[in-house]
């Protein structure tokens, strides 16, 4: 457990989506180590029971402060039982992390033989999940009057293409979109809002899409992708990014968009390919 002085979220009440596996696990574990009362939100439950759990006996003097609920952020009842549960069990809700996410199709077709099925589903877990979690979290955050944090996770697809589907793409775009807007909405209220845009994370998500086991990812990433050398950018390191966010260092940073990728999308190698060949 951090020390109380590292203590970065003590007694601040979080949701994290998505937060049975990936990103959203780790940062259910940073944010409960650094002292908050975590509501992991996930449709896999075995997982996120699991999760739960371990942190709870890993921790005993704080098991009460770890809960696994299951939620599909495309279903508003769910998402609004989620939230009202946080608030009956801890009082209030500080922190909404909007994380959980796919990516569709694992196939990986050409648009033209991509089905409309799968664009909207992608748009329901992806872009309307996030909206529902913002909604609910405003819904009790504005007359709590005591400000908040609203989190989503985007990518680094809004910033660069070539690295993902149109449905995928297009539905995270517009998750940066609504983190604009609730910037503004919201801000007059004392409730922050960002997104964190990862770069390649050697998940769950990866390995399922690209078919391919998280060693050789991370090895992949490591000795072709990386910028920074030997980097492999972790689930652990968007965590770090989310405790920032939604800590007092980061009162000040609303609106932003803030890509965790290791220099990954800020350098185009194409042409120091076509020098070196
Ligand atoms: N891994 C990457 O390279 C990467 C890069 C950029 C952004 N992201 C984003 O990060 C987020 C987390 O992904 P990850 O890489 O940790 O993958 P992951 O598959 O490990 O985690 C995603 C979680 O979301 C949950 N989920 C899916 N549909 C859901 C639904 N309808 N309701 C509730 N939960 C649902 C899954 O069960 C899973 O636990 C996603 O939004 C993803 O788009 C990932």
């Amino acid at each position: 457990m951090a020390s109380s002085v590292a203590k970065r979220l003590g007694g601040k009440v979080a949701i994290i989506t998505g937060g049975a596996s990936g990103i959203g696990a780790a940062t259910a574990k940073l944010f409960f180590q650094h002292g908050a009362k975590v509501i992991i939100a996930d449709i896999q439950d075995q997982l996120g029971v699991s999760l739960s759990k371990s942190l709870a006996n890993h921790y005993p003097a704080a098991a009460n402060n770890i809960h696994y609920t299951h939620c599909d952020v495309t279903s508003e009842p769910h998402v609004e039982n989620l939230v009202d549960f946080a608030v009956s069990k801890f009082g209030n809700l500080d922190i909404m992390y909007n994380n959980a996410g796919i990516i569709g199709d694992h196939e990986r077709l050409p648009a033209q033989d991509s089905s409309t099925k799968d664009f909207k589903r992608v748009m329901d877990v992806n872009l309307l999940g996030a909206f529902l979690g913002a909604k609910h979290a405003a819904r009790v955050m504005v007359p709590a009057k005591r400000g908040g944090v609203i989190l989503f996770t985007s990518s680094i697809v809004t910033v660069v293409g070539g690295l993902a589907k149109p449905a995928y793409s297009a539905s995270k775009h517009a998750v940066v979109g609504i983190m604009r807007e609730l910037c503004m909405e919201l801000g007059e209220h004392g409730i922050r809002v960002n997104c964190i845009a990862p770069g390649p994370v050697p998940t769950e998500m990866m390995k399922e899409h690209f078919k391919i086991e998280r060693e050789v990812a991370e090895e992949l990433l490591k000795s072709k992708a990386a910028v920074l050398k030997d980097t492999v950018v972790k689930e652990e390191d968007i965590a770090e990014a989310a405790v920032y966010l939604s800590s007092d260092e980061g009162k000040v940073v609303s609106g932003v968009n803030l890509v965790v990728d290791g220099g990954f999308i800020s350098v185009n190698t194409t042409f120091a390919k076509l020098w070196n060949q």
